[in-house]
């Protein structure tokens, strides 16, 4: 498919970028308030296909409503957002669907009684027959769900099991399985590894890794600095509602990307305070004394 557009006389006209370099998503000095609280402002975002790019940040950065706005929850209050180069502003979820942007949320939307098969056609169950005998098309359901599951390397020994024998991670990548196979062209995982041990988070980072592979734009929202740096191709650091730091892969390192979700500063700051709590080694904190160096002379910090 080409976007390219041809003139009258011939010439190219030079709007459309190429497909692949243009954003599936991007956020233009987006911002967003709730009445009087300003939970976001001034990011910019960009989504590629093919690309993970990972949103970091503490508590209350705002990556959540980052990512409600992406996924038509919320809108935005200020600046721009764009799905595929052109300015939208969705009602709802649906609407962000049916542009193929797909949201995981930590809390899935799964029924623990049902089997794997049947949670991956909720919703949008496949039925045979005419009209008006027409009845679920149980087969049908559990072949895809299987060749979905496999396609992106995930073996379950067993769809019938039902969801809520699987491990955290397992329900995580029928998630991601899912949303692939109901055509999500921009998947957002809001901390799919924030409850799961390191091998569960290693399964489901190489899903991601699996989805990216498949051609997804993926955003993934995490506060863990390594799994973010396993898999991403862009990182935006989230502060204060604000972002912070936003680089490619290539400009940052894992040390500094650390540096800075860590709050460096403040955790500087942070060791002078419990240097005066007798009794605490400070020493012995692994990560205030990476970052000492940048320690505030006293009384100039103000957290
Ligand atoms: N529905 C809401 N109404 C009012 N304030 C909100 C609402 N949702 C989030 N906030 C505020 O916006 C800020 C960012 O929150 P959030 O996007 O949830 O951050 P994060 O997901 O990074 O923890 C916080 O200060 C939070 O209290
Ligand atoms: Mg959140």
């Amino acid at each position: 498919m080409t976007t390219d557009k041809t003139a009258p006389h011939g010439a190219v006209l030079p709007e459309a970028p190429p497909e692949g370099e243009r954003p599936l998503v991007e956020l233009r000095g987006a911002g967003k308030s709730y009445g009087t609280v300003r939970a976001l402002h001034g990011v910019d975002l960009a989504v590629h296909a093919g690309q993970v790019t990972c949103v970091l940040g503490d508590n209350g950065a705002g990556k959540s409503t980052l990512i409600k706005i992406i996924s038509g929850l919320h809108q935005h209050t200020e600046g721009e957002f764009l799905v595929d180069g052109a300015p939208v502003r969705f009602t709802g979820p649906r609407e962000a669907l049916d542009r193929g942007i797909a949201a995981v949320y930590q809390d899935l939307a799964t029924v623990p009684l049902m089997p794997v098969w049947r949670n991956f056609f909720l919703g949008s169950e496949l039925t045979k027959g005419p009209w008006p005998v027409r009845r679920l098309d149980i087969a049908r359901m559990k072949r895809t769900a299987d060749e979905e599951l496999r396609a992106l390397g995930i073996v379950l020994d067993d769809l019938e099991q039902p969801v809520g024998t699987l491990s955290g991670g397992q329900r995580q990548c029928v998630a991601i399985a899912r949303a692939v196979h109901f055509g999500a062209r921009v998947l957002i995982l809001d901390e799919p590894t924030a409850a799961l041990g390191v091998k569960q988070s290693g399964v489901v980072l190489k899903y991601i890794a699996a989805a990216r592979d498949r051609g997804l734009g993926v955003v993934l929202i995490t506060h863990n600095p390594h799994h973010a740096y396993l898999v991403g191709d862009h990182f935006s650091v989230l502060r204060l509602g604000t972002s912070e730091l936003s680089a490619a892969r290539s400009e940052v390192s894992l040390e500094e990307l650390t540096h800075h979700m860590a709050g460096g500063a403040e955790l500087a700051a942070l060791k002078h305070e419990l240097a005066q709590v007798r009794g605490v080694d400070v020493e012995e904190l692994p990560d205030a004394a990476d970052v000492a160096d940048a320690a505030p002379a006293p009384g100039e910090g103000n957290g």
